[in-house]
């Protein structure tokens, strides 16, 4: 990860300062970052969904592994600022779509073949975006979502869905706030 890091320095540094300075950013963890840079590698993504962009972070950490999969990132922000600061601090990377919006009112939207989803956006609406998106997965896709042992009763309906659902394999990854970690066998 150190020569990524060494490409962006200027980038990351950027994201360090707003970390540090604005609140409400909720970024994830750099390690979760870079779980989630080598996941989209090892599963060759091309077509990922991020719900919950704030200030770009893990978007560009998606992102960067996209731009070696010839991959696109779909990340959807409803905050004005956050998304405006995310605007800001992506326009250099090609491969990323914005959208400004509430993830409910626009995922139906969004066509199928979603090989790799990212949640970590309003913890209550986990189990509804996947609602949205789940007949929009290819065979194989990694669905991996944030803030599980953090927000352990209202990621719990997302969770147990997963959990209880033999069209997913999954695991917690008991890293920072907790990850679930699921991948899409079949519809
Ligand atoms: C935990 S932060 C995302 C952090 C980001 N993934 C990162 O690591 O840099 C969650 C973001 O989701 C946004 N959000 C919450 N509910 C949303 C919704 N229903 N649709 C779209 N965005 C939403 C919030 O405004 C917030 O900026």
């Amino acid at each position: 990860m150190e020569k990524i890091k060494q490409q962006n320095k200027e980038i990351l540094a950027r994201f360090a300062e707003q970390k540090a300075s604005i609140h409400r950013l909720w970024n994830i963890e750099e390690e979760s970052a870079h779980l989630l840079f080598m996941l989209v590698l090892i599963r060759q993504a091309k077509y990922i969904v991020e719900i919950g962009t704030s200030n770009g972070y893990s978007t560009f950490w998606l992102a960067a592994a996209a731009e070696r999969t010839g991959g696109t990132v779909h990340t959807i922000e409803v905050d004005d600022q956050r998304f405006n600061l995310a605007k800001a601090n992506l326009k250099n990377m090609e491969n990323i779509r914005q959208y400004n919006a509430k993830a409910e009112d626009i995922l139906a939207d969004f066509a199928a073949g979603i090989d790799f989803l990212f949640i970590d956006a309003g913890k209550p609406g986990y189990r509804e975006y996947l609602a949205l998106l789940e007949a929009k997965l290819t065979p194989g896709a990694v669905v991996i979502a944030d803030n599980i042992c953090s927000h352990p009763e209202t990621t719990a309906p997302y969770r147990k869905y997963i959990e209880n659902n033999t069209a997913f394999y999954s695991q917690v990854i008991h890293l920072n706030a907790g990850l679930q970690l699921a991948f899409f066998r079949r519809r």
